[in-house]
């Protein structure tokens, strides 16, 4: 049967002049529809994950619902003008909150870009948390995602209501970038070149190094670029006073006021609620949904906890657990490591440093009110470990001080002390008079939950009414960040 739609296309319909226009555009037309299937946005997504045989073996946990969570993210999809910024160099090799930190900055700068963030995977070098060397010998590292811990905005959570993500895209994963980020569209951008090129040097204030990055990088037409040879805020940069400046941009940004630990954590500080507060159930906040859940006995323990979807990621922002009064002792290789840092004649971490009086002076930070104190008849290096190791006794008493005038009742230790010890500092504040004394040696944890438990603990920290945190540690800063990021009071973020 002929094709009448086919006879309208016949040549000898045509005037002979308007044949070469008209293959002309046909040609043009079929290149184009060539290229756009090329591009087609439909052609790219994320394949569902397959966790590596290896870690199987092990018996490590896969996560595998945190990475169907990551392939979820709307922004995981074809946009319609994409843009991304990824620092593969970001602090290689140190531990997570180190990595954390670093990781939380370049979120903010990636947005001030306005560009999407891309986060990776933390790979538990370290500390490993489970045995990990293969029958050769091999050591095959556990890969956290970052949803494990964070489903903030570093994490490729929102923004928030008031920011348009037209503007500010959503951080994206490394799977993601890989996909919608082949070689070819990489644009490299040098470290060392770029800091001349813009004038950075040691001298300059964290401020303008954050807003000169900014603007070389919002500047860039390119979808895809890749920061190598260094990372603009580095270990030394973060262990510096320069980072402190900031804070005015960075203290209330969307990446820190949008905070939310992940569902993982969330479940965790759900089931182990009663440690933190003697109140009869946990605020919505921390309850599983109850549509997602059954009530079969045993649902809900860590050998048989409930979905991740059962739970919304616990954002900083929600009000504190009243009366908890949380505290972060830091021991094992802090024995040597207080030693190091009393010799170096270090100062406290990153944002642990705005109690001290230069920064307080400025009257453009949050007032912390402790820093590092030394006493007349002391030296500086035993003020500095006094206040990094601090003694038994030292620790009651200052926890006595800090319960002065508040109604606090109940105690939760952060720590990695040996529980002998954790054991008599908790004996000695039930008979200071406190109601409730627990420890992270009392955590109930699955075992993709104890693979960040590190995070689990700082969830606590966080959520406390008050917090006592070492102020070397950049485990203490980030939670002291997270609490001023989330309205706490500045008066309620302590050190010993
Ligand atoms: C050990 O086994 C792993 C996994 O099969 C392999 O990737 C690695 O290269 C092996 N290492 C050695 C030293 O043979
Ligand atoms: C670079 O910065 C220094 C101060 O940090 C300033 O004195 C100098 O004029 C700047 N040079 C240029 C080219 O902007
Ligand atoms: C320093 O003085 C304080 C009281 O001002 C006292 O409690 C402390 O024991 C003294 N320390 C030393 C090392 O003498």
């Amino acid at each position: 049967m002929p094709m009448p739609m086919l006879s309208l296309c016949k040549p000898q319909h045509v005037p002979p002049r308007l044949i070469a226009p008209i293959l002309l555009s046909l040609i043009l037309l079929s290149g184009f529809v060539y290229y756009q299937t090329l591009n087609r946005p439909t052609s790219l997504h994320l394949v569902p994950y397959t966790p590596p045989v290896h870690t199987v073996a092990l018996g490590h946990p896969t996560f595998e619902d945190v990475r169907e969570y990551e392939r979820a993210l709307p922004q995981h999809r074809p946009q319609s003008r994409p843009r991304y910024v990824f620092f593969p160099r970001e602090a290689w090799g140190t531990g997570w909150n180190n990595v954390f930190q670093e990781q939380l900055l370049n979120t903010h700068l990636a947005y001030l870009a306005n560009r999407g963030y891309v986060f990776v995977d933390y790979i538990a070098r370290d500390h490993p948390p489970f045995p990990d060397t293969l029958p050769n010998g091999t050591r095959h590292m556990l890969h956290i995602p970052m949803n494990a811990l964070t489903s903030g905005p570093t994490g490729g959570g929102s923004w928030g209501d008031g920011v348009d993500a037209a503007v500010h895209p959503r951080p994206i994963s490394q799977r993601w970038w890989d996909v919608a980020c082949p070689a070819e569209k990489v644009v490299e951008v040098h470290m060392a070149e770029t800091m001349r090129e813009l004038n950075i040097t040691d001298e300059s204030t964290g401020e303008e190094r954050l807003v000169r990055w900014a603007e070389k990088l919002r500047g860039m037409e390119e979808e895809c670029v890749s920061v190598i040879g260094g990372t603009p805020f580095d270990y030394m940069f973060i262990g510096s006073d320069k980072v402190v400046s900031i804070w005015s941009s960075y203290g209330s940004s969307p990446t820190l006021t949008q905070y939310a630990w992940s569902a993982l954590i969330t479940r965790a500080l759900s089931r182990n609620f009663a440690l933190f507060s003697p109140g009869p159930s946990p605020p919505p906040s921390l309850s599983p949904t109850l549509s997602r859940i059954t009530t079969t006995p045993g649902a809900g323990s860590k050998s048989a906890p409930y979905p991740l979807t059962a739970f919304f990621p616990l954002r900083a922002s929600e009000p504190p657990i009243p009366g908890l009064l949380a505290l972060h002792l830091r021991r094992g290789d802090y024995a040597d490591h207080c030693k190091n840092l009393a010799g170096w004649g270090s100062d406290y971490n990153t944002w642990n440093k705005m109690g001290n009086p230069e920064f307080r002076a400025t009257g453009r930070y949050p007032s912390l009110p402790d820093h590092l104190t030394v006493r007349e008849n002391e030296t500086r290096y035993d003020a500095a470990y006094a206040h990094c190791w601090p003694s038994p006794d030292a620790i009651v008493e200052r926890v006595r001080a800090v319960r002065e005038g508040r109604n606090l009742r109940t105690v939760y230790m952060a720590t990695n002390g040996e529980p002998e010890w954790v054991g008599a500092i908790a004996a000695r504040l039930r008979a200071d008079g406190w109601d409730q004394v627990a420890s992270s040696l009392d955590m109930e944890l699955a075992p993709d939950e104890f693979a960040v438990s590190q995070a689990v603990d700082m969830g606590v920290l966080v959520a406390a009414e008050v917090f006592i945190g070492n102020g070397f540690s950049s485990v203490s800063s980030n939670v002291v960040q997270l609490r001023l990021a989330g309205g706490r009071g500045p008066d309620t973020s302590r050190f010993w």
